[in-house]
């Protein structure tokens, strides 16, 4: 079957940027699965839904179940709509986080995240690639960083982006994210059995794809 590469770990682990990379030099496609949530969360806040109603939560679970997402070319679609910039707000994260929670949305997106697994071979990255998504993946890695490390990853990335940003509000919403993402019933972040903890803190990219890409020739 198809050779799948999870990478799952905490918010600015840098996992997106190390999963992109992998991929690119291996010649494999990428999953962003991140994106979809974000995607999704995206699209509730353009329909006013939040998940602590009993009845918007039918409505997101219909949502859910028929996203009309994209990915095309490098770019993101929403019904048609380039959302590419518009999901990396931390207003869709945080409530792409909220939605996450909720174990039904996350069984509508099951199927379209495997969809992804075509061509050479598949890196994924999320939160639960290596347990829930992929669990037949050929190597699993959990990546992870300070949180401190994380909130100046994070922030750097706001600030070149032109968004203004505060360090103490990015620390403090990246340990709330972290406190939802570890503390939920489903699919709680953890590293998965048999995942390859790396603590790349004090880790340059290179370093680490050249670590992982190394794991994965060893596999
Ligand atoms: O950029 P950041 O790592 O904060 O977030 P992301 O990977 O784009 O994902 C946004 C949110 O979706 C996370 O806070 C998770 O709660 C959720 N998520 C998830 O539950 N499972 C995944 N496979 C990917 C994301």
């Amino acid at each position: 079957s198809i050779p799948v590469i999870a990478i799952d770990g905490p918010t600015a682990s840098g996992k997106g940027t190390i999963a992109g990379r992998v991929a690119r030099e291996l010649g494999y496609n990428y999953l962003d699965s991140g994106a979809i949530y974000r995607v999704l969360a995206v699209a509730a806040l353009a329909h006013g839904l939040f998940p602590e109603s009993e009845s918007d939560l039918r409505k997101l679970d219909a949502l859910a179940a028929s996203l009309p997402v994209e990915f095309r070319a490098d770019r993101i679609y929403l019904g048609g709509k380039d959302v590419t910039e518009s999901i990396r707000s931390e207003e869709a994260g945080t409530m792409a986080s909220r939605l996450a929670v909720i174990p039904s949305l996350r069984g509508h997106l099951l199927q379209r995240q495997r969809d992804f697994r075509r061509g050479s071979g598949l890196v994924a990255d999320g939160r639960d690639m290596g347990s829930v998504v992929f669990p037949d993946a050929a190597l699993k890695v959990f990546l992870t960083a300070s949180a401190q490390t994380r909130a100046e990853r994070r922030h750097r990335q706001l600030i070149e982006r032109g968004e203004s940003a505060d360090l103490a509000v990015i620390l403090a919403d990246l340990q709330a994210r972290d406190k939802r993402d570890t503390e939920r019933a489903v699919a709680p972040l953890k590293p998965c059995e048999g995942a390859h903890v790396l603590d790349c803190s004090d880790m340059s990219i290179d370093e680490v794809v050249n670590t992982v890409k190394a794991w994965y020739l060893k596999a």
